[in-house]
């Protein structure tokens, strides 16, 4: 074999991953339909990479306590229908920033109990994901990754667990005036450099907090007051802050007209994106309806013409036949007169 050949091989191998793999040495995790969905459970199965061989066509793949380190594109873009991915408690320490692109689907993100330092912004920018798990990752500047997101046009993200990731300094409370659908916060376990009323002003949906063993400053006495009313009078299910002595001032301390604004600006937002998903909704049902009606129409048209055809063969067919039938008769009179 020339050697030319031998390297296309070779690069072919490189590129094509999930086809040169042998699946012979790949562990089995087991697959079946749970809640209608196809999963694959590799629970606890030692697993130290990411699995190439599961159905191209999974939509949950559960691969908690594990021992993956590194997980590529390459090996996500095997499973483009992918929904939940579990992987709490691997060693994932480093993410690229396309790691998780193009899945479209991915509802569910749990990446906690491992070791990453950073979120890859891209992730926020998920269309469909809703749920997101960073607790117990040790050190991660979320409020960074976020920034660098912005801008964030469509989103779907409503719970967000990021308790425990502040294990050796304060961390930045982040800005989630682009996430306007969050419902459900985790914070507990962390210390923050500092909490203003304006960190839960773009948090417009918000409707449990789990701020318990929360520490953190404040740059002014009044803004826990502030923050504690605020969310009290949004009826946010949360504990309450414990703030520096009261002063007789913070009573009539009301939250800045800034960040009033951003509220509302917070609302609108949550109304657009809420009235984008029932739209696109709406499209991808009539688009399906559409879809039936033209197969059916085409099937109809297919069928009408082959009975027309049918129909209009038939007295040819038998004029034809007739004719034959004719000369072979006339044949059989001559040979027998
Ligand atoms: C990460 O990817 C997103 C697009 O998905 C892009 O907007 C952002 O700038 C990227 N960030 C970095 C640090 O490369
Ligand atoms: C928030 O996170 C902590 C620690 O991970 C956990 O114990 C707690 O149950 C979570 N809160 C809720 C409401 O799920
Ligand atoms: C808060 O901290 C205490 C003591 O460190 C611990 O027992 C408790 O489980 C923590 N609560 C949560 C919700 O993390």
């Amino acid at each position: 074999m020339p050697f030319n050949n031998l390297l296309w091989i070779l690069l072919l191998c490189l590129l094509l991953p999930g086809w040169a793999f042998d699946c012979k040495n790949e562990k089995k995790c087991k697959t079946s339909r749970v809640h209608g969905l196809k999963t694959s459970d590799c629970y606890r199965m030692d697993f130290k990479e990411f699995p190439k061989c599961l159905p191209n066509n999974i939509e949950v793949i559960e691969l908690s306590y594990n021992r993956i380190r590194k997980i590529y594109q390459e090996d996500l873009l095997l499973y483009t229908y992918l929904q939940h991915l579990y992987l709490t408690d691997n060693l994932i320490v480093q993410l690229k920033n396309n790691t998780f692109a193009g899945l479209e689907y991915l509802e569910t993100l749990d990446l906690s109990v491992n070791g990453l330092l950073k979120v890859p912004p891209s992730i926020f920018q998920l269309p469909s994901l809703k749920n997101l798990y960073l607790s117990q990752n040790k050190n991660i500047n979320i409020a960074e990754s976020i920034e660098e997101a912005k801008p964030i046009g469509s989103t779907s993200l409503t719970k967000l667990d990021i308790s425990y990731i502040s294990e050796d300094s304060p961390v930045e409370f982040p800005d989630f005036k682009e996430l306007p659908l969050i419902a459900f916060l985790n914070i507990s376990g962390n210390a923050f450099d500092y909490l203003s009323p304006k960190h839960f002003a773009g948090l417009c949906n918000l409707q449990i907090l789990d701020n318990s063993n929360v520490t953190a400053q404040y740059e002014n006495n009044c803004d826990c007051w502030i923050i504690n009313r605020w969310l009290t009078e949004r009826n946010v299910d949360f504990h309450t802050f414990l703030c520096p002595l009261f002063s007789q001032e913070c009573s009539n301390e009301q939250m800045d007209p800034e960040d009033l604004k951003v509220f509302e600006d917070c609302t609108e937002k949550f109304k657009n994106i809420k009235q984008w998903h029932v739209l696109k909704k709406v499209a991808l049902w009539l688009g399906g309806v559409l879809l039936v009606i033209l197969i059916l129409g085409i099937g109809f048209v297919y069928f009408g013409c082959n009975k027309n055809r049918k129909t209009k063969k038939q007295p040819i067919m038998t004029l034809r036949e007739r004719v034959e039938l004719m000369h072979v008769e006339n044949k059989v009179e001559n040979i027998y007169i």
